[in-house]
């Protein structure tokens, strides 16, 4: 059953192979019978009738947000901003005329969102919550829900809710430009469908990624990450998993800040994990990997299939571009899984840290 372990060790290892299965089912979830997207033609009215959306959430929410806002400006052409829930409380962005406040949250009970959402509907916005649990507080609170269909995440570190926001986010950016009669050559349901089968298919190359946590990662106190575009936030993502269930100090930043401060951390053996999933920034990110190896650092690059070289330690398949992350984030994952179980952590249930945040 979806809160027992069965035979995996830990619910993270668990959470993380279900993720296929996971984006096959927000698919049949969110596909009509003729294989267009179905979704709440309120919410696909309340998306049109807006003229930019707020997105909130905390952890790695946040991250999914991140990349929700290119889903949807790039497809929708609608404007988005991207807030950390308690930063958006003390400093409130001067608003839009018409905002439409999006709250991710694999728990819906996140108080830092709460907060957020309590004091958007004084003010008589209109808010949609992305849920893994419907019958949740964020998502009773606010005037539409859209579901994850990702089942009980029982692991603290997010895994599988991090890949379903995305998927529900790319299905809505698609069903608002339809909307607004934008013509797009990218179907999300198919799109996702390939996805699913390469993020499959490295769920069995997990033997790789563990020796890849051993040699980069088992005697480190630090590691990097690096990306531009789209794979600036995977790296993001990758950063936090690493540490709140490894506790090796991590950062992710975009490959073009590296020489405005970071480099200057770079040591001899220093761990430099780089994504290279997207064309149009592929020699850019190359040349900050050159940067670093010249200063000593140990560079682990993961690049996608079309765009690899030789020295990757990793190649994942080949996926539409704006998907990349869903496929790119799952070696973040494996690789932080087992950077923790060599040096001996608490998977499921890392020091100092809660599954939900339920205090400001
Ligand atoms: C906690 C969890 C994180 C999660 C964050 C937001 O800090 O440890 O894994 O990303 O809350 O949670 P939410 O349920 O709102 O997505």
């Amino acid at each position: 059953s979806d809160i027992e372990k069965g035979t995996y060790p830990h619910f993270m290892l668990k959470e993380i192979d279900e993720q296929p299965f996971v984006i096959r089912r927000i698919i049949q979830e969110y596909q009509d019978e003729n294989d267009n997207i179905k979704l709440d033609p309120e919410v696909r009215e309340a998306m049109k009738d807006h003229d930019r959306v707020y997105i909130i959430a905390c952890g790695t929410s946040y991250h999914a947000g991140l990349v929700g806002k290119q889903f949807i400006e790039k497809l929708a052409q609608v404007p988005v901003e991207v807030h950390v829930a308690s930063e958006f409380s003390y400093n409130m962005p001067l608003l839009s005329e018409k905002p439409l406040f999006i709250f991710i949250s694999q728990s819906g009970e996140t108080a830092d969102s709460r907060a957020v959402l309590v004091e958007i509907k004084q003010k008589g916005y209109k808010a949609l919550t992305i849920t893994n649990v419907p019958g949740s507080t964020l998502s009773r609170e606010a005037d539409y829900t859209l579901h994850l269909h990702a089942g009980p995440e029982i692991a603290v570190a997010s895994t599988k809710a991090y890949t379903a926001q995305m998927a529900v986010l790319a299905i809505l950016a698609v069903d608002t430009a339809q909307a607004k009669g934008l013509q797009l050559e990218f179907n999300p349901l198919s799109e996702l469908g390939i996805a699913a089968n390469a993020m499959e298919a490295l769920t069995d190359q997990k033997e790789q990624l563990e020796d890849i946590a051993r040699t980069y990662l088992s005697t480190t106190r630090n590691c990097f990450f690096i990306g531009r575009s789209i794979d600036y936030y995977v790296g993001l993502e990758g950063a936090l998993k690493l540490k709140e269930i490894s506790y090796i100090q991590a950062e992710g930043f975009a490959g073009g800040e590296l020489k405005h401060g970071t480099i200057a951390l770079i040591e001899e053996g220093t761990p430099v994990m780089a994504l290279a999933t997207q064309e149009n920034v592929n020699y850019s990110i190359r040349g900050n990997v050159k940067e670093v190896a010249a200063r000593g650092a140990n560079p682990c690059v993961i690049s996608m299939k079309g765009l690899d070289q030789e020295s990757d330690a990793f190649v994942i398949p080949h996926v539409h571009e704006l998907l990349t992350p869903l496929v790119s984030v799952v070696p973040y994952q494996l690789i932080s899984y087992y950077a923790a179980l060599h040096r001996d952590c608490d998977v499921d249930k890392p020091r100092n840290l809660a599954k939900s945040v339920t205090v400001e």
